[in-house]
């Protein structure tokens, strides 16, 4: 045809923002025209800037290339849904935090509410896209609001997203597959898959678009997730193992890997893992057993949470211990804040746990990540320990850099993997630190036996201890 296809988007977050930036990039604007919708004013007003709400390595280029082009940034939402033959939706869905299913089930208020805007707007016939992660079946339900409210017919997709924050560019450009839930039954379906499939064909190979039926897509989200998530819970489970027994969990990590069955990827041990969607994810599959009567299934699910957060508390113990301890007035630098290297988001994070617990044992922090802004630290800080900024401004500082963190301070955590983290110039922080002088690496970036012959006193997750080791 002539015109070309309009894409919104209702939602310009992590999720929304970069996959829009990607359908734009990788289709002639002739052919494709994409807008990116968003109720917050702020948040557009920055994607049409020079500095994006959201840091991903590549991204700015991409947007940069793009907008005005066949990429746009607006809050006008109804025009935009008026405007779209396909509206992915791709707003938050956060866990609920009061009410039925408080602390497990997905909040869809935000999904709901896009739903029914769509409703209300559009005039034409309309491919509504649920791109947020849903639980199974939220699709007929949002197809049970368009059809009662709305003046026009509407085909629903599936279509969840897999990127990963940090990769974002990368994982929508080459993806190891694009998922598509459909009505496979009904040829208003089919030709609405299709129409889905043809965009995302531009640049992925027809192999790797899976079509399903819309509950296989839904649920292959949440059980993607709640698998990566698993590995690193299982990997740090054995990292406790190590530390006692004097087997080194790198080793163990890549003995195990190199097996073609189980592979190499997301065995790192850690800190414990963090972002907006592993836990949400798992809780919301957990719940979705728990609500099918399925409860051992949900026990073994949750036990991969179970791991994580005692990951977390193990590790901050054992800062703790080291310590003699004792924080109180130890002046402590905490190197990266974000949940992961090369994103600036902070949700979910475990330096956000880690910080609240050394701030009850009253620890002087000093914080420093490349990425994440002073006022998202802030916030952070502020909801986990509930005590105001002015309360908490008397146990932590921002650093500017990794040095000033350093200084004066009686130990080193390493909570996020930035490369940079990985050449810092170690001796020279040492020399400005407390004696003993402490390293602990959450995120095994550092050279161990190197910081050990500066003088650092190291402890990495995983790796055996001598003073601990129980030998029988
Ligand atoms: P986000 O919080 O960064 O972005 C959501 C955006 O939607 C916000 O800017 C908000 O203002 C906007 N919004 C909410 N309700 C709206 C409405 N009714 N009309 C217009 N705009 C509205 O969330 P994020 O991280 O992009 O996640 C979105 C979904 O994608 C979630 O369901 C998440 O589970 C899923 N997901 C997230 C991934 C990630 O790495 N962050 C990866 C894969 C899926």
């Amino acid at each position: 045809g002539s015109q070309p296809l309009r894409v919104a988007c209702i939602g310009a977050g992590y999720v929304g923002g970069p996959t829009m930036a990607v359908i734009a990039a990788k289709t002639p604007p002739e052919a494709v025209q994409v807008r990116v919708l968003d109720l917050s004013a702020e948040r557009i007003a920055a994607w049409n800037s020079e500095r994006l709400p959201i840091y991903e390595p590549g991204l700015s280029e991409l947007v940069f290339a793009a907008r005005g082009r066949n990429l746009h940034f607006s809050t006008a939402i109804d025009d935009g849904i008026k405007w779209a033959d396909i509206i992915f939706v791709a707003v938050n869905t956060p866990t609920k935090e009061c009410g039925i299913g408080a602390g497990a089930a997905a909040d869809l208020t935000y999904v709901e509410l896009a739903a029914r805007q769509i409703a209300a707007a559009a005039d034409t016939p309309k491919i509504v896209v649920e791109k947020s992660t849903v639980p199974i079946r939220t699709a007929e339900a949002l197809s049970a609001i368009l059809e009662a409210c709305g003046r026009t017919s509407f085909e629903i997709l599936s279509n969840p997203e897999f990127l990963a924050e940090g990769t974002a560019v990368r994982d929508l450009c080459e993806p190891d597959r694009v998922l598509i839930g459909g009505d496979l039954k009904t040829e208003r379906g089919r030709q609405a898959l299709e129409a889905l499939v043809e965009l995302y064909a531009y640049w992925v190979p027809r192999e790797r678009i899976l079509t399903t039926n819309v509950w296989s897509s839904e649920l292959s989200k949440l059980v993607a997730n709640a698998f990566l998530a698993q590995r690193v819970s299982s990997i740090n489970s054995i990292s406790a193992l190590c530390e006692l027994s004097g087997a080194q969990i790198d080793e163990v990590a890549r003995a195990v890997g190199l097996d073609r069955r189980i592979g190499p990827r997301f065995l790192q041990c850690s800190v414990g893992f963090g972002g907006s969607c592993f836990q949400k994810d798992i809780l919301n599959l957990v719940y979705l057993c728990e609500s099918f009567g399925l409860n051992v299934v949900a026990d073994y699910w949750r036990s991969v949470i179970a791991i994580n957060d005692w990951q977390k508390q193990r590790f901050t113990a054992r800062i703790l211990h080291s310590l003699y301890n004792t924080a109180t007035n130890k002046k402590i630098a905490i190197l990266g804040f974000a949940f992961k290297k090369d994103t600036a988001d902070t949700r979910e994070s475990a330096a956000i746990d880690v910080c609240g617990s050394l701030l009850q044992e009253c620890a002087k922090l000093s914080i420093y990540d490349p990425q994440v802004p002073a006022e998202q630290i802030w916030s952070d800080l502020t909801r986990r320990c509930r005590r105001t900024r002015d309360e908490l401004a008397a146990y932590v500082t921002l650093a500017a850099t990794a040095d000033e963190a350093a200084a004066g301070s009686h130990a080193i955590v390493i909570l996020t993997e930035w490369d940079e983290f990985r050449t810092l110039d170690y001796s020279k922080m040492y020399k400005s630190m407390c004696r003993p002088a402490f390293l602990f690496d959450g995120r095994s970036v550092c050279d161990l036996k190197a910081l050990s012959e500066i003088g650092f006193l190291c402890y990495a997750i995983g790796s055996p201890d001598d003073s601990r080791i129980q030998l029988r």
